[in-house]
């Protein structure tokens, strides 16, 4: 697959990652500002090539969040989305035009079923309007993306029509969307190749893919888009997006990566940063990776069976193709302990992709000392729930002071919780259904807070009989959503951590809402 004239293809895959975007909007994973900047960054040290960071006009919310990264994110562009018209574009281009690269990201529907039932317009006017949107976003950037959504079940002569136009209005990428994940891969490849061969100036932009996992072929229709000429593709950090979600960024890249004898063109993602990076998302969102999962699942560099632990022993290359420290994953992660002194720590730190400072590697180094004291082994993921909860935590208006649970076969779960709420502190005892039951309520009664518990969910995060809990709580509002973290060696006081926690974050959003009111 070498450069020329006639497949127009580069060696370069464009890494265009819409985490902050189609991975955010999907249900479960929502964050706020704070949170957005940190992904960004991480995108950023990553090596992905544009990251597509909102939809300007969606909120002010939205927006706030894409300008700060825009103003933050220095080497790879940062993209705004917005529908095809001037309120959006121009709103999209407000945000992002104090990026170093910024990018304006616009888009409509090609396809009949969309024109017929959604748009009610015919294919002309559907193209009069992506040609004006261009046009329009053009009065801002030369950097214009158009994507055609629905593109796969789109005409295809229609299609190259299109793409045929926008380019002529300045387009530089052109985007194929599957957004239903419909196609097949031997289907999209030739879908690929016909734009390559029927749109007559292609040659003056750059085919982009963004493949939905409906099928589960997100990737798999990626790939085949590549092998035809597709030299950006758009993804997420662990696959998370609308539905089924988008094409997962790190399966693409160690694709790209360990067939180099297939594929000679290559992205820049730095791979070490991989796990770190999925690590940081699945810990946000509150939504875990499953174990069995490409490249970051907790089993995906698992060898049990006999027979594949015997071949390992002799030769790694009988069953690993790919070395788990090419992702990230730290064969030496169990080196730290309770002996480990400040400069082991602030390696592992640095390895796994987080930069400190002095005082905040002070506040992390204490943390680490007292979880040691209790607990063998400190891996990656205590070290990062201890940056997650030292660090980057947010103001606390509510604070655990005291907590007792009696439980068992034969006794009503009750519970004691001393909370202190704006410096002052308050107790109270109650019953539950169980010990955690139990704590909700008392702390449910104490804050007198109107949200309702969505979700609760307990992961050990480590594999050991003394591992820490992690506990994840979902909370809404009026149609604010929170999600908080508690990690302990005692479940039961995860579980309280990580209500007051959501509390607290449901609190910061009210705030930042009235505040960008
Ligand atoms: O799935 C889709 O079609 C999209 C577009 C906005 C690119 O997300
Ligand atoms: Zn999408």
């Amino acid at each position: 697959m070498k450069k020329t004239k006639e497949n127009n293809v580069s060696e370069r895959v464009y890494i265009f990652d819409t985490t902050l975007r189609d991975g955010e909007q999907a249900p479960g994973n929502t964050m706020n500002t704070q949170e957005k900047l940190r992904v960004a960054k991480q995108l950023e040290a990553l090596g992905v090539d544009i990251i597509e960071a909102g939809f300007p006009i969606a909120s002010d919310g939205d927006f706030d969040a894409v300008r700060q990264i825009a103003q933050t994110v220095k080497n790879c562009e940062v993209a705004g989305l917005a529908r095809a018209n001037d309120a959006d574009i121009d709103r999209a281009w407000e945000a992002i035009k104090v990026a170093a690269q910024p990018r304006i990201h616009t888009f409509i529907s090609t396809s009949d079923i969309h024109l017929k039932y959604q748009f009610k317009k015919t294919r002309d006017e559907i193209l009069k309007i992506a040609v004006q949107a261009v046009k329009r976003a053009k009065k801002h950037t030369r950097n214009v993306e158009f994507s055609a959504m629905d593109a796969t079940r789109s005409d295809w002569d229609y299609l190259c029509r299109m793409f045929a136009e926008v380019i002529d209005a300045g387009a530089v990428t052109i985007n194929v969307p599957d957004t239903v994940g419909y196609t097949i891969p031997e289907e999209f490849g030739k879908l690929i190749r016909y734009i390559v061969e029927n749109v007559p100036n292609i040659g003056k932009a750059i085919i982009s893919v963004h493949c939905h996992n409906d099928l589960g072929l997100a990737v798999s229709n990626s790939i085949a888009a590549i092998q035809n000429g597709a030299r950006q593709v758009e993804c997420t950090i662990n696959g998370i997006g609308e539905r089924a979600g988008n094409a997962a960024l790190e399966e693409i890249a160690m694709i790209l990566r360990t067939r180099k004898d297939i594929f000679p063109a290559d992205t820049r993602i730095i791979s070490e940063k991989i796990y770190p990076t999925s690590r940081l998302i699945s810990s946000i969102t509150g939504v875990g990776v499953q174990p069995n999962k490409a490249i970051v699942g907790a089993n995906a560099f698992a060898h049990e069976s006999g027979i594949h632990q015997d071949g390992l022993l002799k030769a790694k290359l009988t069953y690993e193709i790919m070395k788990p420290e090419s992702v990230g994953i730290s064969k030496s992660s169990l080196v730290l302990g309770k002996h480990s002194g400040r400069h082991a720590f602030r390696d592992r730190i640095e390895g796994l992709g987080y930069t400190l400072e002095e005082k905040e590697l002070n506040l992390a180094f204490k943390r680490f000392k007292a979880l040691s004291d209790i607990k063998k082994y400190i891996y990656d993921e205590d070290i990062e729930m201890i940056i997650m909860d030292e660090i980057y935590k947010i103001p606390e208006k509510y604070k655990l002071v005291y907590l007792n649970v009696n439980c068992g076969n034969v006794t009503i779960p009750t519970a004691t919780v001393k909370l202190e709420v704006d410096g002052t502190v308050y107790q109270d005892v109650g019953f539950g259904d169980g010990p955690v039951d139990a704590i909700y309520k008392i702390i449910k009664k104490i804050v007198k807070t109107n949200s309702k518990l969505e979700k609760f969910s307990i992961n050990s995060i480590t594999q050991d009989m003394d591992a820490q809990g992690e506990v994840f709580v979902k909370l809404s509002e009026k149609g604010l959503v929170a999600i908080g973290k508690g990690a302990d060696t005692d479940i039961i006081v995860a579980s309280a951590k990580a209500y007051i926690n959501a509390l607290n974050r449901l609190e910061y959003v009210k705030k930042k809402k009235l505040e960008v009111k």
